[in-house]
């Protein structure tokens, strides 16, 4: 299995070209099965996760074609409606399938997504949401199973804003008879990315990233182009990389205002930040301040940067109180942090006080899952010595070449077996 190795202690420089957004994608890639006809996708990260996408479409019979940064899907080929167990264990988001498939078909069958390295992480709200319009919802030996002749608007109000489940409700809702109302739903750019595509399809979708959606059900959807926005978590990671080391690097496509609540807090820990249209210059200055954080949901600071942040935090001047409010078990990368020297102690599963101190040492860890695997490379980037990381396969479900990319910022940085 592939290792990271990372000889830590060198300052990043130049320009980076952030990818296609994984998260935005994935919902992207899945609403192709409400067309029956062709999508064309471009600016397609090439990643673990994108790939488990389109086999699981490719299972359900669609025809796929991928090229660098392309993925074409033909839809009308679209024969099961069954997504079995061994695609969906790979990757949770697979459960985008079942809103576009109950829409369009009347029947899905998806297996049921277990638990996570990061929490619990229920799909209640994505099954009630479906009732609301009409489906009928079993679970059976490890199955969702939905049926609806034909889904029918109505309100619905999610209990907290869910991300893929505000998805796979507007994506189920768009072929739905009459209005339907979504309330207290996700603001994530990903959701406004998805509402934009599927309104090029030809749906009426009003709303989207404000908390209340309204989407007017129309007959069918055509086939369209979609150009995924960029990647806001790999544009953090790479902001986040640069305060630790020190340095100056320009981070060219991305959009600086879907990562505006990291830029608030890199700010106060006295990085230099400056933005333009679509690209981010960060200049990292030492000493490093401590700053608190809170994950929200969007625009608030963002879960999937927590892991990156408290690495940061590892070296900063002072204590720093890190509180995860969206995932109960979002901090198994503090422990590989402890291992590197770092001061970190946490509370009731979801506080961690990290107590800042002067180095970091390399040392062998484990990545637990893809945002933890992400910080371990920053807390390498930094350690004095020669750090390994395995089980990179978390990595690489959702960075595209990110050892490539900061080896070419001058990291002492490469991919071993
Ligand atoms: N929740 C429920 N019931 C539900 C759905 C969610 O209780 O039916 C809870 C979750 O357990 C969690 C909270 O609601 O406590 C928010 O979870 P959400 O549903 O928003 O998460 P998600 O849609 O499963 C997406 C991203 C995650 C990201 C979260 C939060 C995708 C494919 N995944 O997950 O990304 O952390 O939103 O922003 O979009 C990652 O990329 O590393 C990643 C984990």
């Amino acid at each position: 299995m592939d290792k990271i190795k990372i000889t830590g202690g060198r300052q990043l420089h130049g320009e980076v070209i952030i990818s296609g957004a994984k998260n935005a994608a994935l919902p992207l890639i899945a609403s192709s099965i409400l067309v029956n006809g062709k999508t064309c996708f471009t600016n397609v990260p090439d990643l673990m996760d994108i790939t488990s996408t389109r086999l699981l479409l490719e299972d359900l019979g669609a025809i796929c074609k991928v090229s660098k940064g392309y993925l074409e899907v033909e839809g009308s080929s679209i024969k099961k409606i069954e997504a079995e167990y061994d695609l969906v264990r790979k990757m949770r988001a697979s459960i985008l399938v079942l809103g576009p498939l109950v829409a369009r078909f009347g029947h899905a069958k998806v297996s049921l997504p277990g638990g996570c390295a990061i929490g619990a992480r229920p799909v209640n709200m994505h099954l009630s949401g479906l009732e609301a319009l009409g489906a009928s919802i079993s679970i059976d030996h490890g199955y969702i199973e939905a049926k609806a002749d034909r889904l029918i608007g109505n309100e619905i109000y999610f209990d907290m804003p869910t991300v893929t489940g505000t998805e796979n409700l507007m994506m189920a809702a768009t072929l739905a008879k009459g209005t339907s109302v979504l309330r207290n739903v996700a603001k994530e750019p990903e959701i406004v990315a998805l509402a934009d595509a599927l309104n090029k399809m030809g749906a009426k979708i009003n709303g989207a990233g404000t908390a209340i959606i309204t989407i007017e059900g129309v007959k069918k959807l055509s086939s369209v182009d979609i150009n995924i926005i960029p990647d806001r978590i790999e544009t953090g990671t790479f902001m986040v990389a640069v305060a630790a080391t020190g340095g100056d690097i320009l981070i060219k496509g991305c959009n600086p205002d879907h990562i505006g609540g990291l830029i608030n807090k890199l700010k106060a820990a006295g990085t230099m930040i400056e933005t333009f249209k679509d690209s981010i210059r960060v200049v990292g200055h030492t000493p490093i301040q401590s700053v608190d954080i809170k994950t929200l949901p969007y625009p608030g600071f963002p879960t999937d940067m927590q892991a990156q942040f408290m690495a940061l935090m590892t070296i900063a001047k002072g204590n720093s109180m890190i509180h995860e409010s969206i995932f109960e078990n979002r901090f198994a990368h503090a422990n590989e942090l402890l291992r590197m020297g770092a001061d970190i102690s946490i509370s009731n599963g979801n506080l961690a006080m990290v107590r800042g101190v002067k180095r970091l040492q390399a040392a062998q860890v484990m990545a637990s899952d893809l945002r933890a695997s992400a910080s371990l490379v920053i807390a390498g980037l930094v350690a004095e010595g020669t750090t390994v990381i395995s089980r990179v396969y978390h990595m690489d479900r959702g960075y595209e070449a990110i050892e490539k990319k900061l080896s070419l910022l001058g990291a002492d940085i490469e991919r071993i077996q």
